[in-house]
């Protein structure tokens, strides 16, 4: 199959002297220019306060792709070509002339033929209101012929009332099928293969449901702390950082049924209804462990406590490790438990799902025998090893009745296909017009509907206590025993 060109257009990034800018879109649009999957016609304006002029922005852009690109060497003309594509300008987020400016410049940077304009929001959140309405009322208003695309980067809202407040005031502004809400997760290779896995292939899905899975264990690990993002970190939490998206991305798409076509609403159609019977299980405690990572070693080093890392209350209550019990109120899943866990500072950097089938009938093996059969297991590593890998019973050679568990494994090494960073796959999706691996409004408001229970009973003092955990281990002991109530143990990984 050819690969997919979009249309030529121009791609505004406010916040363009920032650290996203710098590490992740600026290489992924290089690669894509690199792969030739970008049109001649495309080019590239920063927004931004700090001044410098387009000759420094593209030398610092230089830098950030030598650094940060896939694809290496960079060759003069590769390179000539993207920067001659790269412009900047200074502007203020709140300051309406600015933005006229912005739309002169627009135009003059459009000729014909290349029309189509798309907004990247890679600022904090708080100035992304300004942004939107500046766009709407002084850019794009009069506009005749083309599109006009709005990308949106994560925190999506604080709680449920900011995100439908963000997804009203974007509304106002643009369609929604100009709304671009970005989870790089979904950008990632093994997150879709999880769909071509289930739907792909006829022996999975049979069995993907209550009659055959025990349960389900998804883990995000960090190893890092919080770097220099503590007062980002403050606010959010690992709730916010990763359950409120990434972490309920997965269990949708684990859980989803099959789409009726493989269109951008009709996937986000059946991820919806995942969300709306979805909820965390209060009927032991309230369904969560949470914890807060305290000095310890990682690979050798000692690393500070979440207290004393820059930018954080010495008293913080702030969480940095969370495990829920999960339950989706369906017909496929009701009664199986997704335990689900992330957390910083832990031995390991590995997201994993893991589908625990339920016990085989026994009675056909000795006492002795049975003990020895594990339950299969069917694990997708999602990173840092992408791949899948199944757990099944074969019995030992020899005369004797011996039964072992041997692991049948895929890594996507083994393909030696390069497999393309997730900003440049989201980007093209979106230059090309395709948002199924965007979040949509109702996506977003009821992933936060599933998670402000918690947070409000922790809010109350409700919700389980803030147990500490040293670096370098996975968390809380009273997340062991917390799994370990339902007669089930996390995975050792
Ligand atoms: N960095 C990542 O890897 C990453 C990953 C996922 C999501 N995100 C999200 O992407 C967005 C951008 O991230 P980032 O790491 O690039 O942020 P950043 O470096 O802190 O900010 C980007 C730019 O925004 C401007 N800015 C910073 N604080 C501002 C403020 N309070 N008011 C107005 N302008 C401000 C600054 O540019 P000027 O001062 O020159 O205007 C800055 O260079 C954020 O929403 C972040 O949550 C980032």
């Amino acid at each position: 199959m050819l690969p997919r060109r979009p249309e030529p257009c121009l791609m505004v990034i406010f916040g363009a002297s920032g650290d996203l800018t710098y590490r992740k879109l600026i290489p992924a649009l290089y690669d894509l220019v690199a792969a030739r999957l970008l049109p001649s016609g495309f080019a590239i304006l920063g927004f931004a306060r700090k001044p410098k002029t387009s000759e420094t922005f593209r030398q610092e852009m230089r830098r950030a792709v030598e650094e940060f690109a896939r694809s290496r060497p960079i060759p003069i003309d590769t390179w000539e070509d993207f920067a001659r594509r790269l412009h900047y300008m200074t502007g203020d987020y709140n300051n309406p002339a600015d933005y006229r400016r912005l739309q002169q410049e627009l135009e003059a940077l459009s000729p014909a033929g290349r029309s189509n304009w798309m907004f990247y929001l890679a600022t904090p959140p708080e100035v992304y209101r300004p942004i939107v309405e500046h766009i709407g009322s002084e850019v794009t208003l009069q506009r005749q012929g083309g599109w006009t695309r709005i990308i949106v980067e994560k925190p999506f809202g604080h709680d449920l009332d900011s995100a439908r407040a963000l997804n009203q005031h974007l509304h106002r502004w643009f369609r929604e099928d100009q709304i671009y809400r970005i989870d790089h997760y979904l950008g990632k290779e093994t997150v879709q293969n999880i769909l071509v896995f289930r739907f792909a292939n006829g022996i999975f899905e049979p069995i993907w449901d209550r009659r055959y899975v025990d349960h389900v264990q998804i883990t995000v690990a960090e190893t890092l702390g919080i770097g220099n993002r503590g007062s980002y970190y403050e606010r959010a939490g690992v709730i916010r950082d990763i359950m409120q998206n990434h972490m309920l991305q997965l269990v949708s798409l684990v859980a989803m049924e099959p789409p009726a076509e493989f269109t951008a609403d009709a996937v986000r159609n059946e991820k919806v209804k995942v969300l709306k019977a979805l909820r965390v299980d209060t009927s032991r405690g309230d369904g969560t462990v949470r914890g807060q990572y305290g000095p310890g070693v990682i690979n050798g080093q000692f690393v500070p406590g979440y207290t004393q890392e820059q930018d954080v209350a010495p008293d913080s209550t702030t969480e940095t490790y969370l495990a829920m019990r999960l339950m989706i109120d369906n017909w496929r899943w009701a009664g199986v438990p997704f335990y689900v866990r992330s957390g910083k500072r832990l031995p390991r950097r590995v997201t994993e799902i893991a589908i625990q089938f339920k016990m085989p009938p026994l009675l056909l093996f000795s006492e002795r025998t049975a003990n020895e059969i594990q339950p299969n297991l069917l694990v997708l590593n999602i990173q840092p090893d992408e791949g899948i890998s199944l757990r099944f019973s074969a019995k030992v050679p020899g005369s004797g009745e011996n039964i072992q568990p041997v692991i049948m494994n895929f890594s996507y090494n083994a393909l030696q296909t390069p497999v393309p960073d997730a900003y440049e796959r989201l980007l093209l999706d979106a230059m090309l017009g395709d948002s199924t691996l965007f979040t949509r409004h109702d996506e977003v408001e009821a992933s936060w509907s599933v998670i402000m229970p918690v947070i409000e009973r922790w809010q109350s003092g409700q919700g389980s206590f803030l147990e500490m955990y040293r670096a370098g281990t996975w968390g809380p002991k009273e997340a062991d025993d917390f799994i370990a109530a339902d007669g089930r143990s996390w995975r050792v990984l």
